[in-house]
This record gives structure tokens, sequence and C-alpha cells, in this order.
């Protein structure tokens, strides 16, 4: 045999070796995840994996997918491949009330010709609040694991559940010793829940929010959003758990009834729910189900609800399907739990774009498992609504998507001392006005510095559209405005190559470059500026309108509401915010700073009675020495308006290459028609004049 084959195979001994590691690794782990009673202390744990990988590391051939080691996560990729169920992952049906888990009692019992004092078993189960998921086993290995996605077909999110340590990446027979226990099926579909410990959403939250990351609203949407990783290593991070409780196709193996399905799994070394219950009646499960709306708060994961399950799989298929749930399982939804606590104060937050949001700080409270001490009031008109006022005693509530909110004011509990919130007419961050325009619920700060904004006014700022700066985008600029280098988009011109280089993940070409870019785009046209100074209101549109009709920043900014409203296409609100910020004294600085290092383009000026006077000209097809901006600006300078459609009012089409069916109506109603050429020589014609 050739040396080349001697490494290809394993000694028999490290191989041994190998499989007795792997095997204790998992018991360990299914010990310590599964059990809650590991029996190897961490310093021993780390030595096996440790060993293990040294292994691995001499003998890469002996690695296989379901080794402990590959749970650490690997390389990111781009995207999810789709996953087809192979036994589609439906929804259930809700109900609301006691009353409803009789109606459905009472439909199964029809269906199945069951009389009301004969028993008809149902199985009871928490409802978790995660991310549905399902795993492929073949022959007892984790083969894939996916989304449930539209029931049909999810994302193959195999290599971020393979972090989870609560999933199996091998079956095991745990209780081989038992007469009912169920061997390990050829191919088996496992469907159950990924959620997130209490402890570990609030873990995860406040690494995010030391980091400046936004925070996840609950634990359900931050399982979710680990789930769905494009990174593997980030969801490894999470320590995500995973509930089994159903199969979808199995081969090989049978089962007659729900709790025979969840004790096979709970054998084959899946976590299973130990509060399932199996009653014979629908009283029974009524009872169970009281007392859970007290007892889901000793949990420590979130649970919205019970479902109720015909156990015999007979049954079962006998009362089918409607649509996409089953006529044998519903939900009992849990009403959101609500609590009386007071607010101590109502304090204003801003957001990135400007926008002023109440917020209520309230006495901490305990609401669904997760203290709670602030809630949002939403906007003005809310509180307003709600009349809720400092020092009033409120319902607050934490339903299964929202962060908490105040549900109402108990009137009762008010003593004369409460204070009415007054939303501030001044920005709470900056200091500048603050303004609410007619018809908006939200208030907002027109400051163009203020930093609560500015990440986003210097994102907006060196956009495509805007400055087209390129290079110079979120990373940079976050990093910009936390080492203080700039403050305002105007800062971006006094930046140097030294500054920028120095910054994480920047070299000197890449600074080189970025600098480069931002000195290029001093070279703006009025319309692009006014666009990029990010004005409410202000398009791209409105922003190349106001710059024909204005032709520099200074007559811009001096213009009134009326004369703004004149321009096509402004109204009052438009020309209302174009005032509003150039009133503000911040923004002003930002335009001068920008003129001093060289930036206030203009548009010449109007020659209100050249050729083009009172004409209106469309151009249509590929114009090929001017851009259409280039075109546009001469016939305005020449005191002709442009227009995109022909019409009965058309004095001239310019018809670039390619022209289509402007041409064409040009033609029928009998208007001019020049090439680009002609135009041009009209043009020079005109200025020679
Ligand atoms: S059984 C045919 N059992 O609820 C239905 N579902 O609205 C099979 N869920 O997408 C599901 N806990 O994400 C079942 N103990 C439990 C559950 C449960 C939570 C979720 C599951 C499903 C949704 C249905």
């Amino acid at each position: 045999m050739s040396n080349l084959g001697d490494s290809a195979a394993v000694s028999a001994a490290v191989q041994s070796e190998i499989d007795e590691l792997r095997h204790r690794i998992n018991r360990a782990d299914f010990l310590y995840y599964v059990k809650d009673q590991p029996d190897i202390s961490d310093a021993d744990y780390d030595r096996l994996m440790r060993r293990l990988q040294d292994l691995e590391e001499q003998h890469p051939q002996a690695i296989t997918p379901d080794s402990p080691t590959q749970r650490v996560g690997v390389a990111p990729q781009t995207q999810f491949a789709q996953f087809q169920h192979r036994t589609p992952m439906l929804s259930l049906a809700n109900a609301f009330s006691e009353a409803e888990l009789r109606a459905f009692d009472r439909r199964c019992r029809q269906t199945l010709q069951i009389e009301p004092d004969e028993r008809l078993q149902y199985d009871c189960e928490p409802k978790f609040d995660g991310l549905a998921i399902s795993l492929t086993y073949v022959n007892g290995v984790l083969s894939a694991g996916a989304t449930r996605g539209d029931g049909h077909r999810g994302e193959d999110i195999t290599h971020n559940l393979r972090t989870v340590r609560t999933i199996p990446l091998d079956l095991v027979q745990v209780k081989r010793d038992s007469p009912d226990a169920k061997p390990v099926p050829s191919l088996i579909e496992i469907r159950g829940e990924v959620i997130l410990t209490h402890d570990e959403f609030l873990r995860i939250n406040q690494e995010r929010e030391t980091s400046g990351e936004p925070t996840f609203a609950n634990p359900r949407n931050a399982a979710a959003g680990s789930v769905r990783q494009l990174d593997p290593r980030v969801t490894a991070r999470r320590h995500l758990t995973f509930f089994a409780y159903a199969v979808g196709t199995y081969e090989g193996i049978e089962f007659s009834n729900q709790y025979e399905v969840l004790c096979a799994l709970g054998d084959w070394g899946f976590k299973v729910n130990p509060e399932v219950r199996v009653y014979d009646s629908i009283d029974e499960v009524i009872d169970y189900i009281g007392e859970w709306g007290k007892k889901k708060q000793d949990l420590t994961y979130d649970i919205d609800g019970m479902v109720v399950k015909v156990n015999s799989f007979e049954q079962q298929t006998r009362l089918g399907f409607v649509a996409r749930s089953p006529r044998w399982a519903i939900a009992f939804k849990f009403p959101a739990e609500q609590v009386l606590t007071k607010v101590n104060d109502i304090e204003v937050n801003v957001g990135r774009t400007g926008a002023l949001t109440p917020v209520a700080f309230l006495e901490p409270v305990q609401v669904g498992g997760v203290m709670v001490s602030r809630a949002t009031l939403h906007n003005e008109d809310e509180i307003r609504r709600k009349d809720v006022r400092i020092g009033d005693t409120v319902v607050v509530q934490r339903a299964g998507e929202v962060i908490p909110e105040v549900v109402e004011v108990v009137k009762e509990k008010r003593t004369g001392d409460e204070v009415e919130f007054v939303m501030p007419t001044k920005c709470p961050i900056c200091g500048a006005d603050v303004i609410r325009e007619p018809g908006e619920a939200v208030a907002r700060c027109t400051d163009i510095a203020c930093p609560a904004q500015i990440r986003e006014r210097v994102i907006h700022f060196a956009s495509k559209g805007a400055m087209d700066i390129d290079g110079v985008g979120p990373a940079l600029i976050d990093q910009l405005l936390a080492d203080k280098l700039i403050q305002d988009p105007a800062d971006l011109y006094t930046l140097t190559v030294d500054d920028v280089e120095h910054l994480e993940r920047m070299a000197l070409k890449s600074a080189q470059n970025a600098i480069g870019a931002i000195q290029a785009s001093k070279k703006v046209t009025l319309d692009r500026l006014i666009y990029a100074l990010g004005i409410r209101h202000v398009g791209d549109r409105t922003a190349a309108a106001l710059a024909q009709r204005f032709g520099s920043i200074k007559a811009l900014s001096s213009a009134s509401v009326d004369e703004l409203a004149e321009v096509q296409d402004v109204g009052p609100v438009i020309a209302a915010s174009v005032v509003a910020f150039f009133a503000q004294d911040r923004n002003r600085e930002v335009i001068d700073k920008l003129r001093t290092v060289g930036i206030d383009p203009s548009v010449e000026e109007r020659q209100e009675t050249a050729i083009f006077a009172d004409k209106t000209i469309v151009f249509t097809g590929a114009l090929q020495k001017l851009t259409r901006d280039q075109a546009q600006g001469l016939v305005f300078k020449l005191g002709g308006n442009s227009s995109s459609s022909v019409s009965g009012k058309t004095s001239l089409v310019v018809a670039g290459e390619n022209a289509g069916s402007k041409l064409e109506k040009a033609r029928s109603l009998g208007v001019q028609v020049i090439s680009e050429d002609e135009f041009l020589e009209m043009v020079s014609k005109a200025e020679q004049v």
C-alpha cells in the first residue's frame, strides 16, 4: 500500500479514541444542556474537546459533520438555500376563551362520533413563543435543519442549527433497556421550537446596547434573528435552546399517539417540555390551562399559550385538516399580561430622523416574566388621547410582539398632583427648535447638526444621489463620528488622509481614495447640493426645481414661503419645511462651512427674453453630448421650461437616439422635432447674441 493510502486511512486505535471522545462529549452535552444535570466539570469537558480537536486536526479525514467539534460554526454564507419540507409544517387555529375550547371539543367529538360522556384523550402542552424549525435525521444523523417558511418551503439553516447544543447531531437511544423504547428510524423529520431563555435574551441585549447596536424587542425576535444569521459563528454565540414537540415524515418506525412521540423524542436526546399532560376530558384540560395563567411567569422562557392536541394518531387522521391547520389541535392564547404601575416621569427620546418620541419612565414591574421600567407613549396625540400624566397609575402590557405599552390610566387613583406632559419646543439633545408639521403626528428636531440625527444626515449627504462620495458609507461615517472627527456633513471636507488612515479597517490606499472622493465631490451641481442637505420633503426632483428657480443657496435660503410655493411642485408643506431649515443657525453654519471649503454652486441667471422664452421643450431618447440635466438647464437659462410629456402645449421636441413613443406622438400632433445637434446649434447662436 502506498504512503498516500496510509495517510488517507486513520488507524483503528486513533479512530476508536475519536469515537470514544465524541461519545463522551455528546453525553456530557446531553446531560448539561438537555437534562440540566452535568456529570463532569467544565475543565474535564474542555480537555476532552481539546483532545478531539487535536486528533481531528492531525487526521482531517476523520472529521464528520456530526462531530461535536463541528458545532462552533463554519464560515459565513451569502444566502440561504431553499428547503422543501417532506410533510408541510402547519399552523394552529386559535382559541381565546373557555367557550372556544369547549366548541373545539364538541367539533372533535362530532366528527369522531364520541358521546359527551365517553372519554376523548387530549395532550396538552405549553406553546413556545419562538421560531418553528424542522430537523431531518437520516440514519440517526442530523442531515438538514430548516425554518418553517411558508409551511412547504423554508430556508436551509443547517449550519446555524448545528451550533445549538440542545439539537443532537446524532440520535442515540438513551433508554435502551426500556421495553417500549423506539429504535432510531432510518428517516425522520423532527419539529420543534428554537427559543431564547430570559437570561440569555437580557445578556444579548446588554451586549448590543454596549456596542451601540439596536436591541431586540423580545426573546422571539432575538431567537429568529439569531437563527437566520448568515454567519453561524454569530448563532453559536447566542446560546439558543431547542424544544422538540412533533414529527413530520418518518420511515421505519410506528407511532400511535402524540405522547408516544414526545417520549421517543426525549429518549433520542431531545429536550421535551416536562409540563406536557394527557387528560381524558376537556374539563381537565381547561383546569390545567387555568393553572398556567399564573404559572407561566415561573418559566425561564416565554410561552404565549397552551396547545391542545387530540392524542390518538388514528383519531387525528379521521379529523384531518382545514386550510392550513389540523382539525385535531388548537392553540389557547393567553391574554397579554397587564400590570399596574406608576409613571415616574415622561421624557423625550430623539431618534435618528429627529423624531421626538415621548417615553414613560415607570416604577419597575415584572410583566410577563420581564422587568419593565420604560414604555413608549408613541407621540403627543397618544398621550392626549390616553391622558397620561406624570404621577399617574397606569395599566402596562407586554403583548407577544411589542415592547411594553401603556394601555390606560387608572383615573380613580389620581390625587390631583399629577403633572401634564408638555412636548418640548426645543430639542432635548441639541436645543434646536422642534416643529410638528400640520397633519403629522410626529414632532421633530430641526437642527442639521443634532447628534441624534447627524449620522443619518451625513449618510444621506454622501450617498449616490446626493454628493455621491464613493467609499464614504455608514461604516466609515460611524467611525468618524465616534472619533469626533466630524460633527456635521461639512466637516468631511476638512478631513485629511492622516485622520482617516488610522481608523479601523482603513489603510493608506483606502484613506487616500476616501479623501480623493470627498474632494472630488466639491464640483457638485446646485440641485444635488440642495438634495444632499436633507431638507425634509425635498427629494431630488424638488431640489432640481428649487435650483432652477433660485439659482443659488444664498437666494434659496432667503426665499419666503410665498416665493417658494410659486415653484412648480412645491406646496405649502415643502415651502414651510425649507424656510424652517434655513431659519436654524446651525444649518446656516453648515452652509457657511461648505462655502468656505469652496462648495457654492450656482445656476446661471435665467434670460427671460431668450429664444426659449415661453416655450415648453421635451427631450426624448438618448442624448449623446449633453446629460438630460444639462440640456434642461440650458432650456431654463434661455427662458424656457422642459416637460417630460408631449402634448398640444409642447413647442419643440429634441429627439436623441432610439426615441420612441414621444417622438411618434410629437409627429402625430405636428409638433416641431429637432436633433440634439440642431438644439446645440440653437443654443450656441442664442448665447452669441
Ligand atoms: S404543534 C400542526 N406544539 O405554534 C401543528 N406547535 O400556530 C404542529 N408551537 O408554528 C405544531 N409550541 O411554531 C405545536 N407545543 C407545541 C408548540 C407549537 C409552539 C408553535 C409552532 C407552530 C405554531 C402554530
